[in-house]
């Protein structure tokens, strides 16, 4: 079926707009299934002992998301494999490998799971697609098509669907405690009114910053901790609609090589992130070698306003998402590029 664009200008503009309904309905669907690993049971699942979480660009750092979730909440082993290069993951007894793929068409995610002989749990926007047909139980995202090459809902709804499965899998093996996971479906479920508030808040300086940087050959993103697979995913979104250069690392690494990157006025984007004292020598390091520190987070020290639970979440900044795209959206209408259709990209990327 055709997909209207209704009033928006482009698909990628209503579909950043549809973030919070679509987490909404999302975990709607979700909370409440979380205590004692229901979730799981739901799905025809066991209870894991490890997890290997298997996807591709954009999916790849909703499974980081995941990853650091299960690992802090859970201690349940995780790693976190890039379907294109699935050798470093060995088979080990009682692993569940979970694909994450909004079109679940992806090649290498489907030829990586070739290799293992694991159940495979899909998490999906697609649930009749070949990942769904393969997959053992199935995490439909239910986002609605996504037409924009640039994987902005599904992103916000694969991240929902990965912190709720952890959440069900801690809960499982007792390490997260009851009152623990009450707790942090609370700060999900404001999830959705956050995003439609970091919209509204971060919309008009998304707008200004692009007009400023739009001459800008090229942006280095940094964050630290839980914040780091969002600086690696708004550096995608920004690289693949406006066709500019982008270095994404933790913020610890920048001493190691990409500092060399950075002279007067090159531009740096902080996604804020806890621990706040560690990011803030980062951000000093780049100052001092005249980098403009762009940052992203809660609107007291922020270039680009979020809405963010006051205490970090172990999912991190979520919300900074929503800014990250407004921006990279921004830059592109004023670089004059397609924004639904980025040259050189495909929505399913069915070839390995
Ligand atoms: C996202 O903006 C990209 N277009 C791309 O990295 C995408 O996330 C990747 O190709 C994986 O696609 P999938 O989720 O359909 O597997």
């Amino acid at each position: 079926a055709s997909v209207d664009r209704g009033s928006a200008p482009d698909f990628t503009a209503k579909e950043i707009d549809e973030q919070p309904a679509a987490a909404r309905r999302l975990l709607d669907g979700l909370l409440g299934r979380l205590q004692g690993g229901q979730l799981l049971e739901d799905l025809g699942l066991g209870a894991p002992a490890r997890i290997r979480l298997v996807a591709c660009g954009t999916s790849g750092h909703a499974a980081e998301v995941t990853a650091r979730v299960l690992a802090v909440e859970g201690a349940i082993p995780t790693r976190v494999v890039t379907a294109s290069e699935p050798d470093l993951a060995v088979p080990e007894p009682g692993t569940l490998t979970v694909a994450v793929s909004q079109s679940g068409e992806t090649a290498d995610v489907l030829a990586a799971l070739d290799r293992w002989g694991d159940p495979v749990l899909a998490i999906t926007n697609a649930p009749r697609s070949s990942l769904a047909r393969r997959a053992d139980a199935v995490l439909g995202l239910g986002c609605g098509p996504e037409v924009g090459v640039a994987a902005t809902k599904t992103f916000t709804a694969q991240v929902v669907a990965g912190v709720a499965l952890a959440l069900a899998v801690a809960s499982g093996t007792g390490r997260l405690s009851a009152a623990r996971l009450a707790h942090l479906e609370e700060v999900l479920d404001g999830l959705p009114m956050r995003l439609a508030t970091t919209a509204a808040r971060a919309a008009g300086p998304a707008a200004d910053l692009a007009e400023e940087l739009a001459g800008e050959p090229g942006v280095v993103f940094v964050s630290r901790g839980a914040g780091v697979p969002y600086a690696r995913e708004g550096a995608l979104k920004l690289e693949e609609l406006t066709y500019r250069w982008v270095e994404a690392v933790p913020a610890g690494e920048l001493k190691h090589g990409p500092i060399a990157l950075l002279g007067p006025g090159t531009p740096a984007v902080v996604v804020a992130a806890k621990p706040r004292g560690r990011l803030a020598v980062g951000i000093a390091e780049m100052t001092a070698r005249g980098a403009r520190a762009v940052v992203v987070g809660p609107p007291e020290d922020a270039t680009l306003p979020t809405c963010a639970p006051s205490e970090e979440p172990p999912w991190g900044p979520l919300e900074a998402a929503i800014a990250l795209q407004l921006f990279a959206r921004e830059m592109t209408v004023r670089l004059g590029h397609e924004v639904d259709r980025p040259r050189n990209l495909a929505k399913s990327v069915t070839v390995e």
